[in-house]
């Protein structure tokens, strides 16, 4: 894999892959990439001529008392593993001097609506950075598709209605969630959990798989008896709401997404499960 760490010279590629007549596939990550992230590339490997990855640890999506300092980080792993996966690009863009942002970076990208919710009400700002580095990078590496992950259930929705909002010719690709064999969605802040925490963590889990195969269609009735097993420390939210619209839902009577965040420990975890109508 070839790694790329000037915005320059990623443009230069990039556009001139473009130019070419090659699709070329995104999947922006910020690293420790785990088989959740290589199954985004998998996806996107057949659908592109030219598949790119980035790694970039964006700290306008970060909380100030939120784990940006201590985000864990593997660079060597990391590029070996997209080397495995058959990623032609690896942007690492260089941090040192300006830094990923200009000094005088006035812009801010906002979704509205879909980010008050779940997330977006639990960690104020988050979102926005989300969606300014996600914009930022679609200008720097001009992607024709590019693939998120449904771990993050409404980034995905976020940036989908970005995409379509600000008409970016992208096709946003959603990639299942992929949890490891005791049922733990795999998430880079996994590697912060002790074994106790790791173990209460799998109740996410547990209650959202709860919900979804029970025939109960009241939320409030559902909402309870997840709640009664989750073992977080302190559980963020669980909530039960409209898969495409994500409003919350007074009845399961469409295709809807029960979705759960909670502390173990100080590393917040978060999970979501698909539920067909009852
Ligand atoms: O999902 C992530 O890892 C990040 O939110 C993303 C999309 C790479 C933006 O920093």
């Amino acid at each position: 894999v070839e790694i790329i760490t000037d915005v320059a010279a990623l443009q230069a590629r990039t556009l001139g892959w473009r130019a070419g007549g090659l699709r070329v596939g995104f999947v922006p990550t910020m690293g420790f990439l785990h088989r959740g992230h290589t199954s985004l590339m998998s996806l996107a490997r057949p659908r592109c001529d030219k598949v790119v990855v980035s790694i970039f640890v964006n700290p306008l999506q970060f909380g100030p008392a939120e784990d940006l300092d201590r985000y864990p980080r593997d660079p060597e792993g990391d590029a070996a593993k997209c080397e495995a996966a058959g990623v032609d690009l690896l942007f690492v863009p260089d941090t040192a001097g300006g830094g990923f942002y200009p000094g005088d970076f006035s812009t801010t990208v906002a979704v509205s609506g879909l980010t008050s919710g779940l997330c977006g009400g639990k960690r104020p700002g988050h979102f926005e950075g989300v969606t300014t580095v996600v914009a930022r990078l679609f200008g720097m590496v001009q992607p024709s598709l590019a693939v998120f992950g449904e771990k993050d259930y409404q980034q995905l929705a976020v940036i989908r209605r970005m995409v379509r909002d600000l008409a970016m010719p992208i096709e946003v690709v959603g990639g299942p969630l992929v949890r490891d064999d005791d049922g733990l969605a795999l998430s880079s802040r996994n590697a912060y959990l002790s074994d106790e925490q790791r173990a209460r963590g799998l109740s996410l889990h547990r209650a959202l798989v709860a919900i979804a195969a029970s025939p109960e269609r009241e939320v409030a009735a559902l909402k309870a008896r997840g709640q009664a097993m989750i073992e977080a420390d302190r559980l963020d939210y669980l909530e039960i709401v409209d898969a495409e619209t994500l409003a919350p839902l007074a009845e399961v009577d469409r295709p809807a997404r029960a979705l759960a965040a909670g502390f173990f420990g100080a590393t917040r975890l978060i999970d979501n499960v698909a539920i067909a109508p009852k």
